[in-house]
């Protein structure tokens, strides 16, 4: 079925579309947009559909929405032998009626396969695969992760790629493959290599991670790979210390110098192991927001910034790592009644000293 705008009907989305008075306010996409970026969030569009209030905020913060699970293999391939684009195709609905572009995530990934999924994939799967979903939303997705987490040096390989099921099958050769095929189905789209572990300027094994994929995005472009951006991940952690100096805008810039673009995709605070009450947890997770984009916003070429997520409210961040003292993590920059947190209120400042 093709969607349109027609077959909208439910309340929640009529909120998607309608204007929100608060929007006279400074928004997060329009403190984005004045420094020339892109804020959105990663939903699930069920979400959307149910929550009304849920919905208003979105379409008032978010220039850009991102699948949380919708276009993974095991909602897109969750049975053998056929697609099934119902999720997906809400969600782009959803993004055409707020007016919001929507980053793709994520084409080829080690984790969230269908109980099918082959123990030896092979090209012809990835290619029907990467095709099939890129070319349906042809020009209507702006940028995909294509590959999703694609280093893992524990794996002890030289080139530090992990030894996922595509990898194992296909050999290194399958990131050129999943590149071009979603390049073949869409040229517009712009294509990226999705990965976490690059944030911390203290933490060894990222800073070597740095290393390992810059060698990686530099071997990919040297060799004419359709590849445009790279998407870091963005998952921070309160009780860490929040380096993010010197070497992490070093690392953006080098990556910069290869020609691509750069999106933060995940962007959320952990805090479920930092002491004290809400409200100085509340300011801990903002002030993580504000030096991690302190930097990453003095880079020209990061050109997005996601948060995973927009609410505790809904937080698979939140979710997976429940605070011991039983109390509801507040990572995201709104909380759990859609009220703006001193993290939102810390984005905006770091777009607008930009
Ligand atoms: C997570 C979703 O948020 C969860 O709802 C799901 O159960 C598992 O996947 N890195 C990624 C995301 O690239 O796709 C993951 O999303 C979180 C970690």
């Amino acid at each position: 079925m093709a969607l349109t705008r027609r077959t909208l009907a439910s309340g929640a989305v009529a909120a998607l579309a309608a204007p929100v008075a608060a929007a006279r306010e400074t928004s997060l996409k329009a403190a984005a947009r004045r420094s020339g970026r892109l804020y959105g969030c990663a939903v699930e569009p069920h979400r959307l559909d149910e929550d009304t209030g849920f919905a208003a905020l979105a379409a008032r913060e978010c220039a850009a929405l991102i699948p949380e699970n919708a276009m993974k293999w095991d909602t897109v391939r969750h049975a053998e032998g056929r697609f099934d684009f119902a999720a997906a195709d809400r969600l782009l609905a959803q993004a055409d009626a707020m007016g919001a572009v929507v980053h793709g995530h994520c084409l080829l990934w080690h984790e969230a396969l269908p109980a099918w999924f082959p123990e030896r994939p092979d090209e012809r799967l990835l290619r029907g695969h990467v095709g099939a979903v890129v070319g349906r939303y042809a020009g209507r997705v702006r940028s995909w992760d294509v590959v999703n987490e694609a280093v893992e040096r524990n794996d002890r390989r030289p080139d530090g790629l992990r030894r996922s099921p595509w990898l194992e099958t296909l050999g290194p050769a399958y990131l050129r493959m999943a590149f071009e095929a979603a390049h073949e189905a869409d040229p517009a789209a712009r294509l990226a290599l999705a990965d976490y572990g690059l944030e911390y300027d203290d933490v060894v094994w990222m800073t070597e991670k740095r290393g390992t994929m810059l060698a990686l995005l530099g071997g990919l472009v040297k060799a004419g790979v359709p590849i445009h951006a790279l998407s870091i991940q963005g998952h921070l952690r309160g009780e860490q210390a929040p380096s993010f100096g010197r070497p992490l805008a070093d690392f953006l810039r080098r990556v910069a110098d290869l020609g691509l673009e750069i999106y933060v995709t995940e962007l959320d605070v952990r805090d479920d192991a930092t002491a004290g009450d809400a409200a100085r947890r509340d300011r801990n997770v903002a002030d993580h927001y504000r030096r991690f984009l302190d930097t990453a916003l003095a880079e020209p070429a990061v050109r997005m910034v996601c948060t995973w997520g927009l609410s505790d409210r809904y937080s698979a961040t939140a979710d997976f790592f429940p605070r011991p003292d039983g109390a509801r993590g507040r990572p995201l920059p709104f909380d759990a009644d859609l009220r703006p947190k001193p993290a939102a209120k810390a984005m905006r400042q770091a777009f607008g000293r930009i």
